[in-house]
């Protein structure tokens, strides 16, 4: 692997020997986000160990800061950040100086409008130009129904300035998409409205919220589609252990599974069911790879991904309702699935659209470069495996400033048979900044 810094293009070659040995993956990047916003909701001092240390979660780590809390949250030897918040409790958050940026993160952006409703502050929210194209009204919309204003009136997308409520309305709400970060919001402007905010979704989404908030006091009840916050609550100081995180996991698992004698182990990972969608679409499609529960940090489980490659993968089809379940990991998904004999859907996967970039387009376009048949129907994506798949020569990729693609294409080079070149592959920095170094050292 050769890296240029000046323009972040690498080329990743085929990795000289198969992945084998342990690993543990950095801290999970979605608990990490509500570990800092609800300590800094919270009165009194919460300690947090395991935290993320990426651009994104320091995107809300700055955030929370401008807004009045005290983090020192250190560097670990293993990489993670640990150490204290202090949060604004009763007090509530204080008026920042300017704008809030929050980079590339559309978590900190969109848990933020939930953070600041009820409160009477007036905070600018604004992010770099892929946040900037990315749909807010589906946060906006329920926290308008709730009380909160958002400005300029009738703006689809950031630069927004969230005008906070002390007196926000509790709401049932059946949110027209299955999103973690829309269902956080409402619960989280919930938890300061007089009475019961409930929250529907389509299909289930990421729960950590729901897991997360009771540790810090809230009255939070959580079932199969629903999830409920009572209010007035008082956020109150925890201590918050994060998992590994099995999206950054996945691409470690997905390169073991198509790279010929490779054998691995994941260890202290998020087993959260809603997480490990991956693990199954990888079961279904004949992998070798299994879970083990270790314990649990607070309510969310963690333990070992085990997986060996098999030579005899095969499509699949993954039903809309499991999409919400490996939603980041669609692209590492239609990698593998690129090598599998015969077709994978992966069924209403639209949402895709809207992520960091137009995911569902750039998996087509650069399954395409691979040589491999993939196109969209409908909002369906439709992969045509090749078996035996060998990588062109000089096939060169553009991350389009998205981590998720990154990694994914790096890997078409790492686990493939020619080098390709990746342009702006620093976007890994995003959610997994060590993610070369860790799959070089498996491979040594
Ligand atoms: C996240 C929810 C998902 C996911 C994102 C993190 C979260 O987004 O894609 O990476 O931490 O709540 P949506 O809520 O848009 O599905």
């Amino acid at each position: 692997m050769s890296h240029d810094q000046a323009s972040a293009t690498i080329v990743a070659a085929p990795l000289p020997a198969p992945l084998r040995g342990s690993i543990r993956v950095p801290g999970d990047k979605s608990i990490s986000h509500r570990a800092v916003l609800f300590a800094a909701m919270a009165e009194g001092t919460s300690r947090l160990s395991g935290v993320l240390d990426s651009q994104d979660v320091r995107s809300s780590i700055r955030a929370v800061r401008a807004l009045g809390a005290e983090a020192s949250l250190e560097k670990q030897p293993d990489g993670s950040l640990a150490g204290t918040v202090t949060g604004w409790g009763g007090r509530g958050p204080s008026q920042p100086d300017g704008p809030i940026d929050c980079g590339n993160s559309g978590t900190t952006a969109r848990l933020l409008m939930g953070v600041l409703a009820p409160w009477d502050v007036r905070v600018e929210l604004t992010g770099d130009e892929s946040l900037v194209r990315r749909p807010m009204r589906r946060i906006t919309a329920p926290l308008m129904k709730m009380g909160a204003r958002f400005l300029p009136e009738g703006r689809e997308t950031l630069p927004i300035t969230v005008c906070g409520s002390r007196r926000l309305r509790a709401i049932a709400y059946d949110a027209p998409m299955a999103s973690a970060q829309l269902k956080t919001a409402v619960l989280l402007a919930g938890a300061f409205a007089e009475g019961v905010t409930v929250l529907n979704e389509p299909a289930p989404s990421r729960n950590h919220t729901e897991l997360m908030l009771p540790e810090f006091g809230v009255d939070t009840t959580a079932a199969d589609r629903t999830a409920s916050v009572t209010g007035p609550a008082r956020l109150k100081a925890c201590e918050v252990r994060v998992p590994g995180d099995p999206s950054s996991a996945a691409f470690i698992v997905c390169a073991a599974a198509v790279r010929p004698g490779s054998s691995v182990r994941v260890e202290d990972v998020s087993l959260n069911p809603a997480r490990i969608g991956f693990v199954r679409t990888l079961e279904r499609m004949g992998a070798d790879v299994s879970v083990r529960r270790t314990g649990a940090a607070g309510k969310e489980p963690y333990g070992v991904i085990e997986v060996r490659h098999t030579p005899d993968l095969h499509g699949c089809e993954v039903p809309a309702e499991k999409i919400a379940s490996i939603v980041d990991e669609v692209p590492v998904l239609a990698l593998v699935a690129a090598h599998a004999r015969g077709v994978t859907v992966f069924r209403e996967v639209g949402e895709l659209r809207v992520k960091e970039t137009d995911r569902l387009a750039a998996v087509v376009e650069g399954l395409a470069r691979l040589g491999v048949d993939a196109w969209g129907e409908g909002n369906d994506l439709v992969i045509e495996g090749q078996p035996g798949l060998r990588t062109p020569s000089g096939a060169v990729f553009d991350s389009k400033g998205d981590h998720r693609l990154a990694m994914t294409w790096a890997l078409a080079g790492l686990c493939g048979t020619a080098p390709v070149e990746v342009r702006d592959f620093d976007a890994v920095k995003v959610s997994y900044p060590g993610f070369l170094f860790d799959i070089e050292r498996l491979a040594r």
